[in-house]
């Protein structure tokens, strides 16, 4: 239950421009590393923190890759990339993803058919819907386009401080149903692919997190970082000391570090994401 709707809708709002800045940045040429700092600045130009490192994730990539400081990738004519981020003010979370289609119109379907499924589940949001009915929305939207959705992946609700909360909101039907209430937020995300409709594990995306409070007996900069980063999501880049960064990477291990999802066949993957707050009647878009 949301104590302060006023923070939550805040950033939510901040989350939502600062998708919107980022979709716009998203052309031919564009260097990857300078569309995530832009995003990123805007958030904290705002008041707010981002909640996760921007991410962008590009192709057969489904999600959790940020670019890391030496990032030298220019955008491609063509590139499907999913743009994922997130405000933090206080404890509250908005968590928003946009896909956009760099510089052409091929994928047009693929990118209608996340973006109806998010609507579809969306639309259905209220104080006593069962998870199962959302799920079943997302992937009818999908398959009504002739594509997969990626069945390993959900939706979540969010709670102060937790990104990730108890419930999930799968991409298919057939999972065990949970019921969802007023003043629960929660973050309604369908992936769609030509490919398999499952992410594996790939590369290190680049985002690390602290399970626990480091020893700083053992390791005095570690628990510097500590006390900037807490046990949110962060990176590289927002680390600007070369030689915190190298005993960071040195360290890696007792960090939690996320893989990028790639799909299991390579297949190209479009993500639409936005954050409701349940009400009795309905549900408020917090990432408009
Ligand atoms: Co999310």
């Amino acid at each position: 239950m949301v104590e302060d709707a006023d923070r939550w809708r805040r950033a939510g709002k901040i989350g939502a421009e600062a998708r919107e800045l980022g979709a716009g940045l998203l052309v031919p040429g564009a260097s990857r590393r300078e569309v995530a700092e832009e995003v990123e600045r805007h958030i904290r130009a705002r008041g707010a923190l981002p909640a996760f490192p921007a991410n962008l994730s590009t192709n057969q990539e489904a999600a959790h890759y940020t670019p890391d400081p030496e990032d030298d990738y220019r955008f491609r004519t063509g590139d499907l990339v999913k743009l994922d981020v997130g405000a933090h003010l206080g404890g509250a979370i908005s968590d928003t993803a946009v896909t956009v289609e760099v510089g052409s119109g091929r994928h047009a379907g693929l990118l209608k058919a996340a973006r109806t499924a998010q609507e579809s589940a969306g639309a259905l949001l209220k104080d006593g819907v069962e998870t199962r009915e959302l799920s079943l929305a997302i992937e009818r939207a999908i398959r009504a386009q002739g594509y997969r959705p990626v069945e390993n992946l959900s939706g979540h609700t969010i709670e102060p401080y937790l990104l990730h909360a108890g419930v999930s909101i799968p991409n298919v039907a057939g999972f065990s149903s949970q019921t969802l209430h007023a003043g629960q937020v929660v973050a309604i995300e369908p992936f769609a692919t030509g490919g398999g409709g499952r992410i594996r594990n790939g590369p290190f995306g680049n985002i690390l997190r602290f399970r626990e409070p480091p020893d700083p007996e053992r390791s005095p900069a570690l628990a510097e970082a500590f006390e900037r980063f807490r046990t949110l999501p962060f990176c590289l880049r927002w680390v600007p000391e070369e030689e915190l960064r190298a005993a960071l990477m040195k360290e890696r291990r007792h960090l939690q570090t996320y893989p990028v999802f790639v799909e299991v066949r390579e297949g190209l993957v479009a993500q639409w994401e936005r954050t409701f707050l349940l009400t009795p009647e309905g549900a408020e878009c917090l990432t408009p």
